[in-house]
């Protein structure tokens, strides 16, 4: 299957510096380097190192020998590459001492992307082939249309964020790749995990991914749900990271491969990336993937669901007593509302439930272990209505709680 990318290219301006600048602050850079880069040159590459078969199309600018260099040199096709009269998109990239970076763009080029090219590129491509779109250049919503109407599979990663996302229709996407400042704009949520839902509720065909760093990432589509941890690596460079992912999710999508397989050589390929400098010219071909994958590890040992009940856990033990479900959402970062739906999802109990079955576990260990009365016991759990306790514990422990102590300690 071909894979089609209408897409930016951009000159890289990459500066190394001790930290990211702030307002106000000058400082000397400890290395320069001009490097081929923009979205979708980075994907389109590392889709052709993953072995995809490839097709950039887009603008560039006059002096764009190094830009159509390095993607020919990746075996990209190039030949819906026109070039136009104006300046490149350019980066200026700055590299902290610790990997991450901060960047501001000039679109250039990227900006005349009109629909007289977007319509003969789209005519050299026809159903189930997939198009990748990032959202650099001009006239995303329009291509989205056409390749939709066309039937085309849309793997959209929708970054950088701007007002253009607005006007692209999601229902007509096939794939959603974005990461967790992403997700919360386009689904207008202060949480990743609560604007994940509101997605996968709304769009419930689509495949979303949601990388999360060093966190790993999530796949949802419908009821399914994967998850992928990243791996240990020593980062000098973030930049490209997320490109190196999509492009080789791309070329794993037209490869048809399981979605397991895909997000794992994905995830590997984006942590070798970060272990090198600059953005094209980080991303590692297959074979090395393949063959560095089975030597990394895996830096969250436990999934993210595993993650989340041991927080939850650790919630009850320290707030027994005034446990509440605002202060569990407090603590997870979520809306009370999410938080509840989470805690029946991953502890099969409302939070209500799992609360009176915490504070009654520990009355029941009081009542075994130690002379205190049944009223002080109340008291160390957290029950204010005695009665309210007397009825639970005897729905708990089929025992009023002295009949409990009696049978307990012989
Ligand atoms: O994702 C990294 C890329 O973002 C850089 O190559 C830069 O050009 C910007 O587009």
């Amino acid at each position: 299957m071909k894979i089609l990318n209408i897409g930016s290219c951009n000159i890289d301006y990459v500066y190394a510096l001790d930290h990211i600048v702030v307002p106000g602050e000058t400082e000397n850079s400890t290395r320069m380097d001009v490097f081929a880069g923009g979205k979708g040159l980075n994907q389109s590459i590392a889709a052709a190192q993953a072995g995809g078969e490839v097709y950039h199309a887009g603008c560039v600018g006059n002096d764009a020998e190094l830009l159509t260099d390095t993607l020919k040199a990746a075996g990209v096709d190039i030949s819906f590459l026109q070039t136009v009269e104006a300046k490149n998109g350019c980066a200026i990239i700055q590299v902290s001492r610790t990997g991450e970076n901060a960047i501001f763009l000039h679109a250039g080029s990227n900006a005349m992307v009109d629909r007289l090219l977007i319509d003969r590129v789209l005519s050299a491509f026809s159903a189930g082939d997939l198009l990748l779109l990032q959202n650099e250049i001009s006239n995303v919503p329009y291509i989205v249309e056409r390749a939709h109407q066309k039937g085309l599979r849309i793997l959209f990663n929708p970054s950088p964020i701007n007002e253009q996302i607005g006007a692209v229709d999601l229902k007509k996407l096939d794939y959603l790749i974005l990461n967790e400042r992403e997700v919360q704009a386009l689904a207008d949520s202060n949480h990743p995990d609560e604007a994940l839902e509101i997605l996968r509720q709304a769009h419930p065909t689509l495949g979303i991914v949601l990388t999360l760093g060093e966190k790993g990432c999530l796949f949802a589509r419908g009821d399914q749900i994967l998850f992928q941890s990243s791996f240990l690596v020593d980062a000098v460079d973030t930049t490209a990271a997320g490109d190196t992912f999509t492009g080789y999710f791309a070329a794993g999508l037209a490869r048809e491969e399981d979605m397991g397989s895909v997000l794992r050589t994905a995830t590997a390929a984006a942590a070798i990336a970060v272990s090198r400098h600059g953005a094209a010219p980080s991303i590692p071909p297959r074979e090395e993937v393949l063959h560095t994958l089975p030597t990394l590890q895996a830096r969250c040992v436990s999934n993210r669901a595993e993650q989340q009940r041991s927080e939850i856990e650790r919630y009850f033990a320290a707030h027994l007593q005034d446990a509440s479900l605002s202060g569990l959402a407090a603590r997870l970062g979520y809306s009370t509302v999410y938080t509840g739906a989470r805690v029946s999802d991953l502890m099969g109990d409302t939070f209500t439930a799992l609360l009176q079955k915490k504070r009654c576990a520990a009355a029941a260990k009081m009542l075994r272990e130690s002379d205190l009365s049944v009223a002080e016991i109340i008291r160390a759990v957290g029950y204010e209505n005695e009665t309210f306790f007397r009825k639970t514990f005897k729905a708990l422990y089929g025992a009023n709680p002295l009949a409990y102590r009696k049978r307990q300690i012989g």
